[in-house]
């Protein structure tokens, strides 16, 4: 009689995953649950995290590249949560190595974190043969956080309620973006804080999509989507963290159509006419001192990829 033969060992599983910065993220009071109703447009722009899922004995999490000091690499990771979380949906240990290859910046509002945790929820899903339809996939993502869905889908998309809920959006050209990353991070829950803070005298408006905003998409042109960039979560990351407004002076000056905080910061983000330009607002951003690093990308870029 013949042993029977070893169930074979799962090859590993890379998936890329896209950084995001917000076009457009109005805000709305604080609801009953804590969170903030939003009309969140989201843009995905080619900075990359990686993240390897390699069958293991037990959950492991390790990390290489930018900041990787600076993430957690414990269970406390949204990564390992990820895993953690399709693992008991389906019944199974989260036995799985996760090794997470860092460009997006840490804590700097770029939905860095959210990345890793769509990247390891994909890459576990075909490592263990789970075989979650896409709508499981972006329910597992919602409950992880509020933009861990887009940057399953990537491309452009309109989120509403606290921003879990896309609609893609059309878009008609590729926007070149520069961001200056700022030394430390800032907590997302204390900006939300802060917003109620400078808002807690004022009747905050329910947050709306702008149609100029969403024609400028669709159209391509970036001096028109320049002109409609907004985010009300600005005065509160300048609040707690005043030197960003130096960076934003400092790329306006050097050329580019606009300047805003990227999400909760503290990430600026310069929208730019062509290559060209980003290179001059790169520049004179990493020669001012007004931030600790400097990238280009553009935008819209694919959700999560399998490799
Ligand atoms: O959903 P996520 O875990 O990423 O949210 C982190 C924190 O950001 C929340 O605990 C909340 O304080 C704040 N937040 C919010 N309204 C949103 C999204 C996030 O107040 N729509």
């Amino acid at each position: 009689m013949t042993a029977p033969t070893p169930a074979p060992t799962p090859a590993p599983v890379t998936v890329r995953v896209p950084a995001k910065v917000n076009v457009q993220l109005a805000v709305g009071a604080a609801r009953p649950d804590g969170f903030h109703d939003l009309a969140n447009v989201f843009l995905a722009v080619g900075l990359y995290d990686q993240v390897t899922a390699t069958p293991a004995d037990a959950l492991r999490i390790t990390a290489e590249g930018h900041d990787v000091d600076q993430i957690p690499l414990d269970r406390t990771n949204l990564a390992a949560r990820a895993a953690e979380l399709l693992a008991a949906r389906h019944g199974i240990e989260p036995n799985v190595h996760l090794h997470i290859t860092k460009d997006i910046p840490v804590a700097g509002g770029m939905a860095g974190g959210s990345a890793d945790a769509a990247g390891a929820l994909l890459a576990c899903d075909a490592l263990w043969g789970t075989g979650a339809p896409r709508s499981e996939l972006l329910a597992l993502c919602a409950e992880l956080g509020s933009d861990v869905p887009f940057s399953l889908v990537g491309g452009a998309a309109l989120g509403r309620g606290r921003g879990e809920l896309l609609t893609p959006l059309p878009v008609g050209g590729t926007f070149h973006w520069v961001f200056a990353v700022a030394d430390g991070g800032l907590s997302t829950p204390a900006v939300y804080r802060e917003f109620d803070r400078l808002t807690a005298d004022t009747d905050v408006p329910a947050p709306e999509p702008s149609p100029a905003l969403l024609a400028a998409l669709e159209t391509g042109d970036p001096t028109a989507l320049a002109a409609s960039l907004t985010n009300d979560l600005q005065p509160a990351a300048l609040s707690l963290r005043p030197s960003l407004s130096a960076a934003l002076a400092t790329g306006t000056a050097a050329g580019a159509l606009a300047a805003l905080v990227s999400g909760s910061g503290p990430t600026t983000a310069f929208l730019v006419e062509d290559p060209g330009s980003a290179r001059q607002v790169a520049d004179a951003l990493q020669a001012s001192g007004t931030c600790r690093t400097v990238r280009t990308a553009t935008g819209p870029a694919p959700g999560a990829t399998t490799l």
